[in-house]
């Protein structure tokens, strides 16, 4: 083990299950170790380095910004946040965005945002909001009570309360959960880290009847499958729908911490003065880089190429005698095994050259959105041998 290794097992809580690779440098979809071996990246971070290891135009303007001014509080006006904001209203068709700093705090203030709607229109004891189960939402006590999955919810009592589990894809569930407390419906399109998992376009779009007709807030949370993952900016693109309120987090930031909760004409006004906020929300030096990640994914024909390099993808994997299925959509991919256990599937591929991830009993991809023709083929070869060997 080395001695990077030594000091953050020694020093850093061990709340991470670590693999033995120190990640020294980067570029594109490539980086190195410690020792100079290099991996093909097809896990970004968990989905975050959407333009891979230090993207040239990304650093210059996280660079310039760092040397220009690092951070104001959000006493002042500054040219990044304001930026990033109208482009980010601008590509999405939402009216307003709040920043705070991860997803789990971009979706904290959708659940403040959809019970202060609630309150304000209605008065108390609306406030109950429907997640599903199997979701993921992220780690502080409000979005851990949100997720709905056992598992997180030991330990750490008392969890918040007014949270109520439906069943993904199942209509009769969601409206035996459904009564007059209820303020919000909060949805993953895609469950990321339950296993990488789609919801149905009826349970979709019955969600959406639901809200309308009941002026309860549908939220979606595109913390993993925003920002051009599936190969659209969002993923309720594919479904046709548009949820009142949007998070995004991970790759939005290219790297660098960042949580986006949007939200559309209803309820943009919500929170006002003294009802939110964040030290560090919309810092320059992020919205700088994140500025540069909206405009490469804008640019003609980028998101497209997106989607082909998943098709292509997708298809290597489909054609394989171990794969049972492929699942997910665009660049956020799930794959299940007919025999192999997926985390010896990372060791081998991290033996190889090849950095994935897992969800549930699934290996699960989330590689660079510009990732090159090239290094994706080469990767692919990686997990194609290690898969059929
Ligand atoms: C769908 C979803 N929501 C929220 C989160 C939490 O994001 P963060 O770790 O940035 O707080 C995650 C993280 O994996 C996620 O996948």
């Amino acid at each position: 083990m080395s001695q990077i290794m030594e000091q953050t097992n020694a020093h850093i809580m061990g709340t991470y299950g670590r693999n033995e690779v120190v990640v020294d440098h980067g570029t594109g979809a490539t980086c190195t170790d410690e020792n100079g071996k290099q991996y093909i990246d097809f896990g970004s971070g968990i989905g975050t380095t959407s333009l891979g290891f230090c993207n040239e135009a990304w650093a210059q303007a996280v660079c310039e910004q760092v040397r220009k001014v690092q951070h104001t509080s959000n006493l002042f006006y500054h040219a990044p946040q304001a930026q990033l904001a109208e482009k980010l209203c601008a590509m999405s068709g939402y009216s307003k965005v709040f920043f705070g700093n991860s997803g789990a705090e971009a979706n904290e203030c959708a659940i403040k945002l959809a019970r202060k709607y609630s309150f304000d229109k209605y008065g108390e004891g609306r406030n109950t909001i429907i997640t599903l189960v199997n979701s993921f939402h992220g780690r502080t006590i409000a979005t851990l009570s949100a997720t709905g999955q056992d598992v997180f919810h030991i330990y750490f009592f008392p969890f918040v309360g007014g949270f109520r589990y439906a069943k993904a894809n199942d209509i009769a569930d969601l409206h035996e959960k459904l009564d007059d407390t209820v303020c919000a419906i909060m949805i993953e399109y895609v469950q990321g880290e339950g296993g990488v998992m789609a919801l149905d376009q009826a349970f979709v779009d019955e969600i959406r009847k639901i809200c309308d007709e009941r002026d309860i807030l549908m939220i979606a949370d595109e913390v993993q499958t925003g920002i051009g993952r599936t190969g659209r900016l969002f993923a309720g693109e594919y479904f046709g729908v548009k949820a009142d309120v949007t998070t995004a987090a991970k790759g939005i930031g290219g790297g660098l911490p960042i949580g986006v909760c949007l939200a559309n004409a209803k309820c943009q006004d919500v929170l006002g003065k003294g009802a939110h906020g964040s030290t560090f929300g919309g810092n320059p030096v992020v919205c700088a880089g994140a500025v540069k990640v909206l405009e490469t994914l804008d640019a003609p024909g980028f998101l497209e190429g997106v989607r082909e390099k998943a098709a292509y993808l997708r298809s290597r994997l489909e054609a394989l005698d171990e794969v049972e299925a492929v699942s997910g959509l665009g660049f956020m991919i799930g794959i299940t095994l007919k025999t192999k256990k997926a985390p010896e599937v990372l060791a081998a591929c991290i033996d190889k050259g090849l950095l994935v991830l897992t969800a549930k009993e699934k290996v699960r991809l989330l590689p660079p959105l510009t990732i090159t023709q090239k290094e994706l083929e080469a990767g692919a070869d990686i997990l194609c041998s290690v898969l059929e060997g």
